[in-house]
């Protein structure tokens, strides 16, 4: 399926990371009017740090929120530089969805493990109401790089020699991460500036491979936009 997309351009990460939080919000509200829950995945590394802060600031239902992860760095559970931490430390430590709807990524025990403990609880997860993204500087997105082959029907790899440290992690597939409602790209910084030209040019990349029944969003900023 060819990926179409909406692209918001905003001036500052800080208009972006607003703006993305009042879009999950919305869709948030919509979810659980239409079907009880909103199930969230959450994007690991910086990026998605500015708009966790403001949801934490927010009035929302927290109670039938569902929390899962993209993907997840295969270290310690309490190593600050889990998504799983970053999250918590941002977001999840501040607002009240009960823990048994935060499905954490059991990378401690190693990806292969961790990869299929995770696949029946994405199983029953799907379809997803919104997944959040960030965006490598190679066009890698949650642990899905590039030139790294995975059985495609899978919906949780184990991923090994990351670019990207930690070299062993977990990811959710392209397949289910596009079994989706709603799908979020958040890309700031001029560091993303080259992957973003490559985007529009219509490069193969990772990011390119996550293809929803519905056009993705991306929230960009001006560093950022090519
Ligand atoms: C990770 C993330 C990864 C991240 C991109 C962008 O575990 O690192 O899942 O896919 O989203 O590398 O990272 P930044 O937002 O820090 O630029």
């Amino acid at each position: 399926m060819q990926q179409t997309s909406h692209w918001h351009r905003l001036e500052t990460a800080d208009q972006v990371a607003s703006a993305a939080c009042q879009h999950i919000l919305k869709a948030a509200g919509q979810a659980i009017a239409e079907h009880g829950k909103f199930k969230l995945v959450l994007a690991g590394g910086s990026t998605p740090e500015k708009v966790y802060g403001l949801l934490a600031q927010a009035d929302a239902d927290w109670a039938n929120w569902v929390i899962y992860y993209g993907d997840e760095r295969c270290l310690p559970a309490d190593d600050a530089d889990r998504n799983s931490m970053i999250a918590c430390r941002t977001l999840l430590d501040k607002v009240a969805i009960p823990a048994n709807q935060i499905f954490t990524i059991a990378a401690e025990l190693g990806n292969e493990q961790a990869a299929t403990a995770y696949r029946p609880i994405v199983a029953s997860a799907l379809p997803f109401d919104m997944v959040m993204l960030g965006v490598g500087e190679d066009g890698h997105t949650a642990s899905l790089f590039p030139g790294h082959v995975h059985n495609e029907d899978e919906l949780v790899h184990a991923v090994y020699d990351s670019p990207k440290a930690p070299p062993m992690r977990v990811s959710i597939s392209a397949k289910a991460l596009s079994d989706t409602r709603g799908l979020m790209f958040l890309i700031t910084g001029s560091n993303k500036r080259e992957i973003v030209k490559a985007w529009h040019a219509g490069q193969a990349l990772p990011v390119t491979t996550i293809t929803p029944e519905h056009p993705v969003d991306i929230y960009i900023d001006s560093a950022a936009e090519a």
